[in-house]
């Protein structure tokens, strides 16, 4: 096999050779035989993947190491995508970032900013250029590295403005209405009941198939759009034949973190957050604010662990201590305040690399926007190449060049 940096010199390559490292070796005739081939020219062997992902390689039959392919070994394709809230907070990482930097080393991995659902909730737009910008470098301090995942802002690849509306053309109204989600909206912002917050699970979903995504990292709170998206794909497969694999979601062991409120998830908008670029003082008065057991109204009582969101905290940022920890707050050997200035140095400790992390890329003025150039290109690759095929099985009129009939 040919590594990568020989691939890249290859003149037939096609532009969608993706990652071609994934790939092992296998036997040639063991390809054909699985009908995997798509066409076979003199010069050229088209494969597609067992997704029909469109993977193709233009390689010269006479080249040695075609011998040796193995479709078996492709990666699945992840995706996941992020509203432009600026700096991320511990649920977002908890809930999802975790997942996504840890998928990398096993799938073909991609990251998007949604921008336009962001359009659905935003007062102004004022500041979603720096608060995208901010959202990136978190992403690349916690470790989704750029050599090995597509990270792009989703208004940079129109296509899945184009896939948004064909799947609206076969989603039921009635399915959109019941979204969980969508009734929250609604009581949150009467004012503004837009088109796009019924429609936001389709442009979800739209987000997802466009890159035949399969895994979908996401928070709890999402699982009702991942029902909803996979509806949607099998009623497209089921009407025009087979495109687009059904997506499941991947759930960290925090699915759902609750906010310092005590009662809401965390959220930037409830205010009741955390953010991982945040400085220890900042934690430090952050965890101070936090809401702890109900019951345990005074020092000497005995508190209730399970029921004390600092205490879900501790489980992540402090787990060697977790269990005297718990049984210091039953015996009410311990106070709120101390248990809190535990987790705020435990937090600060853990997340000192990835600020240090952080303030490298920040030292780097365009390195967050070359990335999301260099993503908005591979993304697009593959949204291109996704539309042709929907469009090809939904049997809509081709568009015909003037000069293919003229001749
Ligand atoms: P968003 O922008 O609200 O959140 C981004 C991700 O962070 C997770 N998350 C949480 N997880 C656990 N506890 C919390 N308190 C918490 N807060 C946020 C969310 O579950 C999410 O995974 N609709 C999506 C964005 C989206 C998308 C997609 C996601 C658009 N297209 C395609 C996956 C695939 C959203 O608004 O996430």
């Amino acid at each position: 096999m040919p590594n990568c940096a020989q691939y890249d010199k290859l003149p037939s390559l096609q532009p969608l050779l993706f990652n071609p490292c994934c790939y092992t070796c296998q036997d040639y005739t063991w390809a054909l035989g699985k009908k995997e081939i798509a066409a076979v020219k003199p010069e050229l062997v088209v494969f597609s993947d067992r997704n029909s992902r469109n993977f193709q390689c233009g390689l010269p039959l006479s080249c040695s190491y075609m011998l040796n392919f193995d479709n078996t070994q492709m990666a699945k394709r992840v995706f996941s995508g992020f509203r432009p809230t600026g700096k991320q907070h511990i649920g977002n990482y908890l809930g999802t970032i975790q997942n996504c930097v840890s998928l990398q080393a096993d799938y073909d991995c991609v990251y998007c900013v949604v921008d336009i659902h962001a359009l659905t909730t935003l007062e102004s737009t004022e500041a979603l250029q720096e608060d995208v910008y901010e959202m990136v470098l978190d992403w690349l301090a916690a470790g989704i590295d750029p050599q090995k995942s597509i990270i792009f802002v989703q208004s940079h690849v129109p296509q899945v403005e184009e896939l948004h509306t064909l799947f609206s053309m076969l989603t039921p109204l009635s399915w959109l209405l019941r979204v969980p989600t969508f009734k929250e909206k609604v009581k949150m912002q009467p004012q503004n009941v837009n088109y796009g917050l019924v429609g936001y699970p389709v442009l979800m979903t739209a987000d997802i198939a466009l890159y035949k995504g399969e895994v979908v990292p996401v928070g709890e709170d999402q699982l009702p759009h991942l029902e909803l998206a996979r509806e949607i794909v099998r009623r497209f497969n089921s009407l025009y034949g087979f495109v687009f694999p059904e997506p499941q979601a991947k759930l960290t062991s925090f699915p759902l973190v609750a906010g310092l409120d005590g009662v809401q998830k965390m959220s930037k908008s409830y205010n009741n957050h955390i953010e991982i670029a945040a400085s220890p003082e900042e934690i430090m008065t952050r965890v101070r604010t936090g809401f702890t057991d109900p019951a345990r109204r005074y020092r000497s009582d005995p508190g209730h662990p399970e029921a004390c969101n600092i205490f879900a905290l501790h489980k992540f940022f402090t787990p060697a201590r977790v269990e005297e920890i718990a049984s210091e707050c039953r015996h009410a050997s311990i106070g709120c305040v101390d248990c809190k200035k535990i987790l705020a140095r435990s937090i600060s400790s853990a997340l000192e690399p990835f600020r240090e992390k952080r303030a490298v890329f920040v030292a780097k003025p365009n390195y967050v926007t070359e990335v999301l150039a260099e993503g908005a290109n591979r993304a697009q690759a593959i949204a291109e190449e996704t539309i042709k095929e929907a469009k090809e099985k939904m049997k809509l009129p081709r568009r015909v060049n003037l000069g293919d009939i003229r001749e």
